[in-house]
């Protein structure tokens, strides 16, 4: 059975107009009859995103998304159908009452209650107990202050088997608190708690209500784990939730962004120090679940993990995840290796948020930063260790602005010249493509790189042809007219070519720079190297990459011709011979090129 009626939909769908709705979270602007804007679901430059009033539809013609109202809201805050048409129908003030199980969670309304008391009982223990003093003690210490271990509700777990259990029997069903993970039964059929002697923190969802608990350990003790946690259950599933969410919301609505913690104790610093849009991850690795939560709440999140390696690699896990949400990524890298906790303890509340409001950096820089920040720079096998590690980096980016920035930076902090390391580079980026493609050759993961390797070959011989007209003449004499396959370096030559007619002696990288304008200018100054080592070595390598390439593609032809004839044929065996002989004509190819 459908959770809504047909009825109610109609009346729900006929009252809500698609252009408010969609135009609450994407800036629309009138297109004839429609209405246009930037796709929310795919990234993208120009418009392809198009909302009909008339047919009360959206449709991206960018990615392919389209549906109603509902579907968009559903799409958009990553909520259920049903969820959305509840929204649909608040807005428009008709009565809907969704079936428990869409709603939030009221079906395990006992569940909560259960919990509710449990944590009562347990807060009570915490501030109200001889018992509880030394957890209390403990809390206290670490600078929680009774307000805030009262806003958050911490609690205590009295050192006995059974005294929960004792307090909440009679209330509630044994069988409800097992599976909650509340308590447990031994081989006796004797119950007793899963928590004893911590400290308690109740886990929340994002409605308020408690759906877990952690403990922690607060004096020492062999061999028990730091935290324990509740299990699994109907109402909790650890990498489904984060940690004060629900307190959280406000801040969130205000800041526009979420900060995620890796713990409990990082969260209470953050809200402490004032910087209160903060929730937890809760030390597991982020899930995508998470993330999708988060995009609920927020366009923005800044991840703040531990600055020490397992946080930094938690960092490197978390921002794909995020970035695939549709989150805004930021990364907040704490000095010294420092957590939220620690460092307002070292520092001050209010440079926590001065730190928070200025310190925040992107996926790249957080990458260079954990580059560096570990290395002892004084130390030239750890600098070359850095350099190349930001160099191979530098070249799965393919972004010649990252390169420039990057090696810029690394200039900087190595107090060293830029011409010197961007020379380093390029020297590492040519080796680097050759040997990639030497090992790709073979097998067909290789392609990408060997398409690579022949742009860069490209590059660089255009480059060559700038230089001067002895290498001009020599790639004239080896290679077809027109050497490159890129459309773009292509026009490039042509246009060079054009100025070369009529003065066999411009100045071709300036010549070219002034004709050409925009988007085509900078593509340009990109292909342009400047400072290169020119040498006719260097130069007979890029003319073996493009001849090698001839080959390839007349092997790769002979191939397919092949395939569709009879083994045994003679005219099989022809084309075998010739691929053969084309192979050993590739191969010498380069022997010559390297002797
Ligand atoms: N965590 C957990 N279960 C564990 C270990 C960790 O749920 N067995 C979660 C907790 O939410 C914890 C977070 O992972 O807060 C981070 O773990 P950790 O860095 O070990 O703890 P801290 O938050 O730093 O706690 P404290 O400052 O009290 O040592
Ligand atoms: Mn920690």
């Amino acid at each position: 059975m459908a959770p809504i009626s047909q009825q109610a939909i109609d009346a729900i769908m006929n009252a809500s107009d698609i252009v408010d709705i969609v135009g609450e979270y994407v800036k629309l602007q009138p297109a004839g009859k429609n209405f246009k804007g930037l796709c929310p679901f795919h990234s993208e430059k120009t418009p392809s995103f198009f909302v009909s009033p008339e047919k009360h539809i959206f449709h991206c013609f960018g990615c392919g998304e389209k549906g109603n109202a509902a579907a968009f809201l559903s799409k958009y805050k990553n909520i259920s159908w049903p969820e959305a048409m509840k929204e649909l129908a608040d807005r428009s003030g008709i009565p809907l009452e969704l079936d428990r199980k869409y709603g939030p969670d009221e079906s395990f309304q006992r569940y909560y209650e259960i919990n509710a008391t449990a944590s009562d009982f347990y807060q009570l223990a915490l501030t109200n107990s001889r018992e509880g003093k030394p957890a209390l003690d403990y809390l206290l210490g670490r600078g929680l202050d009774l307000h805030t271990i009262q806003q958050f509700e911490l609690g205590y777990s009295p050192d006995s088997a059974d005294q929960l259990y004792r307090n909440l029997k009679g209330k509630y069903q044994e069988l409800d608190m097992l599976q909650i993970g509340l308590i447990k039964k031994n081989a006796e059929g004797n119950y007793y708690d899963l928590f004893r002697n911590r400290v308690m923190f109740p886990i929340k969802n994002e409605y308020g209500k408690v759906v877990a608990f952690s403990g922690r350990l607060y004096q020492k003790a062999e061999n028990e784990p730091k935290y324990v946690n509740s299990p699994f259950t109907e109402i909790f599933t650890k990498g489904d939730t984060l940690y004060n969410l629900d307190r959280a919301q406000p801040a969130i609505k205000t800041a526009k962004r979420v900060i995620l913690y890796e713990g409990f104790m990082d969260v209470i610093a953050s809200v402490n120090a004032g910087v209160k849009e903060a929730v937890a991850s809760m030390g597991t690795a982020l899930t995508p679940t998470q993330a999708a939560l988060i995009k609920r709440f927020a366009d923005k999140v800044c991840v703040c993990y531990d600055g020490d390696e397992p946080g930094f690699e938690a960092i490197s896990k978390a921002i794909p995840l995020l970035e695939e949400a549709k989150l805004d990524v930021s990364v907040l890298l704490l000095p010294d290796d420092l957590d939220p906790d620690e460092f307002v303890r070292k520092y001050s509340a209010e440079q926590y948020r001065d730190f928070v409001a200025n310190n925040q950096v992107d996926k790249y820089e957080f990458k260079y930063q954990r580059l560096i920040r570990h290395a002892d720079l004084r130390r030239a096998a750890e600098v070359e260790r850095v350099k190349l590690e930001l160099f191979r980096w530098l070249i799965d980016s393919k972004s010649g602005t990252l390169v420039h920035i990057y090696v810029d930076k690394l200039a900087n902090d190595l107090h060293i010249d830029v011409e010197t390391l961007m020379g380093d580079f390029r020297a590492y980026g040519f080796t680097q493509n050759l040997k990639v493609t030497q090992a790709a050759e073979r097998g067909r993961a290789g392609q990408a790189a060997v398409l690579d390797r022949n742009y860069t070959a490209e590059v660089y011989l255009m480059n060559y042809y700038f230089q001067n007209v002895e290498y001009r003449r020599r790639i004239e004499a080896e290679l077809t007219p027109y050497f490159v396959q890129d459309e773009f370096l292509k026009m490039v030559l042509i246009e060079a070519q054009d100025i070369l007619e009529v003065r066999p002696s411009a100045d071709l990288v300036g010549e070219i720079a002034r004709r050409m304008t925009g988007d085509r200018k900078r593509e340009f100054e990109k292909v342009v190297i400047g400072k290169l080592d020119y040498s006719e070595k260097g130069l007979s390598e890029c003319i073996t990459t493009i001849k090698s390439r001839g080959f390839d593609d007349r092997i790769k032809e002979l191939e397919t011709a092949r395939a569709l004839l009879d083994k045994s044929s003679p005219e099989y065996l022809a084309k075998s011979e010739e691929i053969k002989n084309l192979r050993k004509g590739r191969e010498n190819l380069w022997k010559k090129t390297k002797s």
